[in-house]
């Protein structure tokens, strides 16, 4: 582009002051993708720190975050904590969720770093292995975009438990009537212990 068409463009000088400021030496590639409306809760890596209400969705299979968010959307999912939440997917656009889903799934989970009893966190995983694991992989699993379900490993206890019951008391339906009925094996110590064992995660 010439220069006097750039001087005639306020958009356009715009976004090249942008490239220039936050690419340096990499005009040419893809702009990386703006978090904004996502990271106040989320964090742009998805580690959801400053939000501890906030599930962590880093390292989450795009396919994932994108069911996710067609159900908050279509209303299969309701948000009650952060009712925020639902109002920005229903205002982004299908292209940029589908970009937004790329980001995320590229950032690493890590631990969520809550604490939790050992003891516990083995008689969780008995339970996983039984009831949840054909359906749930953990992050790092090869195979984790083909699971049914999302990883559960390395999410908060908070968000875990405010899930389960968002299922039991209907603000979610359940996609899967064989995941209902898994859940219903497990009583409220089972939960506990499927919590300390997601928190194990490391
Ligand atoms: C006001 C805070 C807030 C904002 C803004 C927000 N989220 Fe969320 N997000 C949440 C909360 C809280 C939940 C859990 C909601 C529920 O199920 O009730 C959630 C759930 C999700 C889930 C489902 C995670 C899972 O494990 O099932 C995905 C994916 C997600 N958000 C992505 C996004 C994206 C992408 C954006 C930006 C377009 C966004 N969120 C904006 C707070 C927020
Ligand atoms: C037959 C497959 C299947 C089994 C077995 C299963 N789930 Fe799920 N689970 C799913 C699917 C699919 C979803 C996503 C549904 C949705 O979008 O609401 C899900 C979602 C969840 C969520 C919400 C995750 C999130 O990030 O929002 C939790 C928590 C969960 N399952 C826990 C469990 C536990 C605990 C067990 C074992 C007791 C279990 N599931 C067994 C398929 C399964």
């Amino acid at each position: 582009m010439r220069h006097k068409d750039i001087r005639k463009s306020a958009t356009c000088v715009a976004a090249l002051l942008w490239l220039c400021c936050t690419l340096p030496g990499y005009a040419d590639e893809t702009p990386p993708v703006h978090t904004t409306g996502c990271a106040d809760c989320h964090g742009s890596d998805g580690l959801a720190a400053e939000n501890l209400d906030a599930p962590v969705i880093a390292g989450m299979p795009a396919v994932h975050i994108e069911e996710a968010i067609y159900a908050y959307r279509d209303g299969a999912r309701q948000c009650r904590y952060e009712p925020l939440m639902c109002e920005t997917v229903k205002h982004t656009s299908d292209e940029r969720i589908a970009n937004l889903a790329e980001h995320y799934a590229a950032q690493t989970r890590r631990s969520s770093m809550e604490p939790y009893d050992p003891q516990l966190a083995t008689k969780g995983e008995k339970i996983h292995g039984e009831l949840c694991s054909d359906c749930h992989f953990p992050p790092d699993d090869p195979d984790v975009a083909d699971a049914l379900g999302i990883p559960l490993h390395g999410q908060r206890g908070v968000y875990l438990r405010y899930a389960l019951k968002s299922y039991e008391d209907g603000r979610r339906e359940n996609l899967l009537e064989a995941m209902a009925e898994k859940l219903n094996q497990v009583d409220s110590d089972g939960i506990e212990a499927l919590v300390n064992y997601y928190a194990s995660y490391e």
